[in-house]
């Protein structure tokens, strides 16, 4: 197929060549956006009379058919053309004739791909920012029947101290939530049109670059017109925002694997988002989770592609730059697909709540709020420490819990007769339900707290 800026004869080009360069079985996924950024310039071109005004019509309206018909699969994206921009215009000119030859005046296919593109990346942008609010509100129904579900709390993987699990789910929405934000800013960034910017030097026609921009429903007009073919950074954006989310999601996806284990049982996965094993008839396998982890590595992968396709570029526009589509694509596909994956692995949890309550039974996790309960009787913290932990040490040696002390064991550390302290109180104080309920502050584990925070996020997922 002869290309758009051949004139015939000598030009060919080596067939293995032309199949390299080729881009049209990935662009044509931008065919849709390219008619509406299509159809702008033709109208912008009739009402600034460089086209006859019944030209752009036609153009308009055989854009309009052409759309109808790929949406109907009785047209498709011709594979041979270079691009998914020379289809068009090709078909145009099969359709139109002349008329079909007039659409490419006051445009390049530089500002061309780029208008179609960010186009793209920002409905992509607010299509994942949808997909994470989703997200969120999974974790939500969840966290709404677990608020005064006990849980170890961990660092460095060693149980710690008493949360719920409702906090647990919490935390995942405190960072879903930024990254429901960053694709929100990624989206207002990528709100400009680079349409009219040409080749990269404008054009000498009278090209009205905030028509079309006002008609395709951008918010501004790029302010250079090299910058506007050159730059991706609305894609880079995406991928980074992206990144990020894959980052969080694979390490939730970590703590569910965990969680599903035999060694923890904290929860039994349902057969909704979990697999069997081919050879282990007793097995239940966290598959979805574990391949959300895998996915990861890929999405951060194609965020150092795009970095590096674009950083050895000199301005303007060059071809390296087509590269962006297939890595974006891919980039969307996997975060989309990960986050509706993680959705129902979430809602279908079955969390094994006299598991997880039994965990805070070994471990000493109270032994934090034995030294607050020193503290508030007027023991400096250190000392009080240094008493809770004699305590702890002790218990250890008895091999029974700290709930389980008596009078005796205070004999430890003095700080516990000075400070008059019964062991039945301290005992009632060590209640992990307790130790989570006076844990009030903004974000803590508190069931009112917990409470706050989930409906502060359901009223920001209803504002929309
Ligand atoms: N398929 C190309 C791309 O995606 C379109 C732009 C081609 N422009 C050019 N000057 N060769 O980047």
């Amino acid at each position: 197929m002869s290309k758009l800026w051949q004139t015939g004869g000598a030009e060919e080009l080596d067939p293995m060549v032309e199949k390299f360069l080729s881009s049209v079985e990935v662009d044509s996924r931008l065919v849709f956006e390219d008619i509406e950024c299509s159809q702008a310039h033709a109208i912008m071109l009739g009402e600034q009379g460089i086209i006859p005004r019944q030209d752009a019509s036609a153009l308009v309206d055989e854009l309009a058919r052409i759309r109808k018909e790929l949406e109907a699969g009785s047209l498709r994206v011709d594979l041979a053309a270079e691009d998914v921009h020379s289809f068009l215009e090709d078909e145009l000119t099969r359709r139109l004739g002349d008329v079909g030859k007039s659409i490419h005046a006051g445009r390049s296919r530089n500002d061309q791909v780029a208008a179609a593109f960010k186009l793209h990346v920002r409905s992509a942008c607010r299509r994942t920012r949808g997909l994470v609010r989703n997200a969120i509100a999974a974790c939500l129904d969840v966290a709404d029947e677990h608020i005064g579900t006990l849980m170890p709390g961990y660092t460095h993987l060693q149980r710690a101290q008493p949360v719920t699990l409702a906090h647990h789910l919490l935390a995942w929405c405190a960072a879903l939530e930024r990254d429901a934000g960053r694709f929100a800013d990624a989206a207002i960034r990528a709100d400009e049109s680079p349409l009219g910017a040409g080749a990269l030097a404008g054009s000498g026609l009278s090209v009205d670059r905030e028509r079309t921009a006002g008609l395709i429903g951008f918010a501004r007009v790029s302010t250079n017109t090299m910058d506007a073919v050159a730059d991706r950074d609305a894609a880079i954006e995406y991928a980074a925002a992206a990144a990020t989310l894959m980052a969080h999601l694979s390490r939730f996806c970590e703590d569910i694997v965990l969680w599903a284990s035999s060694e923890y049982g904290f929860v039994k996965l349902s057969p909704r988002a979990s697999t069997g094993s081919s050879i282990m008839p007793q097995k239940r396998n966290p598959d979805p989770a574990e391949l959300i982890r895998g996915k990861a590595g890929r999405v951060f992968g194609d965020l150092q592609a795009l970095l590096a396709m674009e950083k050895g570029t000199p301005y303007a526009y060059n071809r390296d730059l087509q590269e962006d589509k297939a890595l974006f694509f891919e980039l969307e596909d996997t975060v989309n697909g990960a986050l509706g994956a993680f959705c129902v692995l979430v809602k279908s949890l079955e969390p094994d709540i006299a598991r997880m309550r039994a965990a805070l039974d070994a471990g000493y996790l109270e032994a934090t709020d034995v030294a607050e309960f020193l503290v508030k009787r007027g023991v400096p913290f250190r000392t009080a420490y240094q008493a809770s932990k004699l305590l702890v040490q002790r218990c250890i040696d008895a091999k029974k819990g700290l709930r389980e002390i008596t009078q005796a064991d205070f004999s430890v550390h003095e700080a516990f007769e000075k400070a008059g302290i019964s062991a039945a109180e301290l005992a009632q104080y060590l209640e992990p339900q307790a130790c989570v309920a006076r844990r009030m502050q903004t974000g803590g584990p508190a069931p009112l707290r917990v409470r706050e925070q989930i409906e502060r996020l359901r009223a920001w997922l209803a504002l929309e």
